[in-house]
């Protein structure tokens, strides 16, 4: 006799509050900050979060007078009481959802479990080839042909979440990592815009592997 299926999740109808979390220049975090001002864009950036007072994308958020929070890990006793000072930091500003764009951080339970299959992530490579933090250095040094960037969502694991959306980005001869980052992450950029709005506008579903969006 087989086990039976787990239920479904209930499909998440977002409302528009969002919460990014940086670490480094926030280009990421600096394209959902210009689609929030165009008009019939349904999500806005309500807070921003970083691992690290230098991210760059603390600069940008206060400069669109976004409020900002710093955990950084060297101000908490533990990794525990970092994962809580994370969620406490991100749940003042409400979130619908809870965006990661360039947060060079694994995100503990007292995040995931505060905002079920509400928490997203942006990876530049096409999941589940190339997790972790060298994403596109790995892919070049596999001699891969493609490549490209995966918005998922997050789990425990590294990059191993259910794949919201993907793009492929072709290897040019001659590539380096720099160039090659530069251009998938024209693409990343353009889809984090897109479907934020997909899963705010239309709610997302996750069936195990499998993510419905609208
Ligand atoms: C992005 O490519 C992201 O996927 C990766 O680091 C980069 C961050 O870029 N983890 P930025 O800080 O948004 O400019």
């Amino acid at each position: 006799m087989s086990a039976p299926d787990a239920p479904p999740r209930p499909a998440t109808r977002s409302g528009g509050r969002l919460v990014v979390l940086v670490s480094g220049a926030g280009s990421n975090l600096a394209a959902l900050l210009a689609a929030h001002d165009r008009p019939g864009y349904p999500a806005r950036v309500v807070g921003v979060v970083a691992d690290r007072a230098s991210a760059g994308g603390l600069e940008l958020a206060r400069r669109a007078g976004v409020p900002t929070a710093v955990v950084a890990p060297a101000d908490f006793a533990d990794r525990a009481a970092w994962d809580a000072g994370v969620a406490e930091a991100i749940a003042v500003f409400r979130p619908d959802l809870v965006v990661s764009a360039g947060f060079m951080r694994i995100l503990g339970a007292a995040v995931l479990d505060r905002w079920p299959g509400r928490v997203v992530n942006t990876h530049p490579a096409l999941l589940p080839s190339f997790p972790g933090a060298h994403a596109v250095r790995d892919a070049l040094a596999f001699g891969a042909k493609v490549t490209g960037c995966t918005l998922h969502v997050v789990d425990a694991g590294v990059d191993t979440g259910p794949v919201i959306a993907q793009v492929a980005v072709a290897v040019e001869p001659g590539d380096d990592e720099a160039g090659l980052h530069e251009r998938i992450k024209v693409a990343e950029r353009a889809l984090l815009v897109d479907w934020v709005a997909r899963v705010v506008a239309g709610g997302m579903r996750v069936d195990g592997r499998v993510v419905t969006v609208g």
